[in-house]
């Protein structure tokens, strides 16, 4: 198999600089930096308008042809298999569009698709007539430690899943969409119960909410929120009936508590203080360009869709139109 050339729309944080003073050792957590790392890819251009950005990004990741727009790219002869989208959100639309018209197998786009639901669901469908697979950065779709919870949670390992309580900040859409993508994922759809009073905490338009909701069952969902300016915080506590897991750190850490006698309070269980340990979270990039490559060549299912990706943003929307009218 000859390998894919990719494009890469944004030369920031996610596109690369978040790895570009790492070692190669560690696992990767952006898109150049596991296009890189895996010789089946090829990144044979990129787009920033921001010249100096651009440059470091090409000298970094040896990137042959640097562009200032995707306009321009579309005046190229370029043809590209993979186009990554790691603009600013408010150029995805434009981005998108211009990178369905450049045919690539697959666009893999930052999240959230675009601030505009309407132009989200518009552009998803336009991705599906052009038979262009579209995958959307919810990375935790990837992370290996979710797929073991999901079978977990479905084969009752740790006992009954009695309720989730997550804590996230800067944004329903921003941050929040992670959150309630992780919760399709883990247990299909939720319904919202109620949403709390907005918090600005970061983004003007897309406020952090507390939220009741409730999975299959009646499962309670809590989501409380800390504030931006504080520390980033997205963690989430699965309370089971034979102990407590708890995703720390976005998944960086794993804390498994179990049930235990009270050495104070004769006759009564309670929990033990667990053990941190290192979650699989950071192989997630890893795993989704691999996700990407087997869904060109070998026709795998991608984990993280247009559609998945909406079914979040819908919830997103819902929640935002119950807090804030
Ligand atoms: N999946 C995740 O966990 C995750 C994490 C961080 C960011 N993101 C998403 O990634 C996107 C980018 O975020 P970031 O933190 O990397 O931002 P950033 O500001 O670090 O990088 C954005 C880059 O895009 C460039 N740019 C601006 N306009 C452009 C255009 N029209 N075309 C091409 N490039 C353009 C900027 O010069 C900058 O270098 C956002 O949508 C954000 O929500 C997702």
């Amino acid at each position: 198999m000859r390998p894919l050339n990719v494009l890469i729309i944004g030369c920031g944080n996610i596109a690369g600089a978040f790895d570009e003073h790492r070692s190669l050792n560690d696992l990767p957590v952006t898109h150049a930096g596991a296009f890189y790392r895996d010789e089946r890819f090829n990144i044979i251009a990129c787009v920033d308008p921001d010249y100096q950005r651009r440059s470091v990004f090409m000298n970094r990741w040896d990137v042959a042809s640097g562009f200032l727009s995707i306009d321009e790219v579309a005046g190229s002869h370029d043809v590209f298999d993979i186009i990554s989208i790691c603009s600013p959100t408010e150029s995805h639309i434009h981005d998108l569009e211009t990178a369905i018209q450049l045919s690539p197998k697959v666009i893999f786009c930052e999240k959230p698709i675009s601030t505009s639901l309407f132009d989200a669901e518009r552009l998803v469908n336009k991705c599906k007539e052009s038979g262009i697979s579209l995958a959307i950065n919810y990375t935790r779709r990837w992370d290996p430690d979710m797929l073991k919870l999901k079978a977990d949670i479905q084969s009752d390992r740790y006992g009954q899943l009695r309720s989730i309580v997550g804590i996230y900040n800067k944004g329903i859409l921003n941050n929040g969409s992670h959150m309630l993508d992780l919760l399709h994922m883990l247990i299909g759809s939720v319904e919202v119960v109620k949403a709390g009073s907005p918090v600005d905490d970061f983004f003007l338009d897309d406020p952090t909410i507390p939220m009741w909701l409730e999975g299959r069952k009646k499962l309670p969902i809590h989501l409380v929120c800390g504030h931006a300016d504080d520390y980033s915080i997205f963690e989430v506590k699965f309370i089971f009936s034979s102990g407590v897991l708890t995703m720390e750190e976005g998944g960086m850490f794993w804390r498994e508590q179990h049930v235990v006698d009270s050495d104070v309070f004769k006759g009564y269980q309670k929990l033990d203080n667990g053990e941190q340990k290192k979650g699989k979270y950071p192989y997630s990039m890893v795993c989704a360009v691999d996700n990407i490559y087997r869904s060109i060549y070998e026709d795998a299912s991608l984990a993280s869709t247009g559609e998945s990706a909406l079914a979040a943003q819908r919830l997103c929307e819902k929640i935002k139109h119950l807090a804030c009218n």
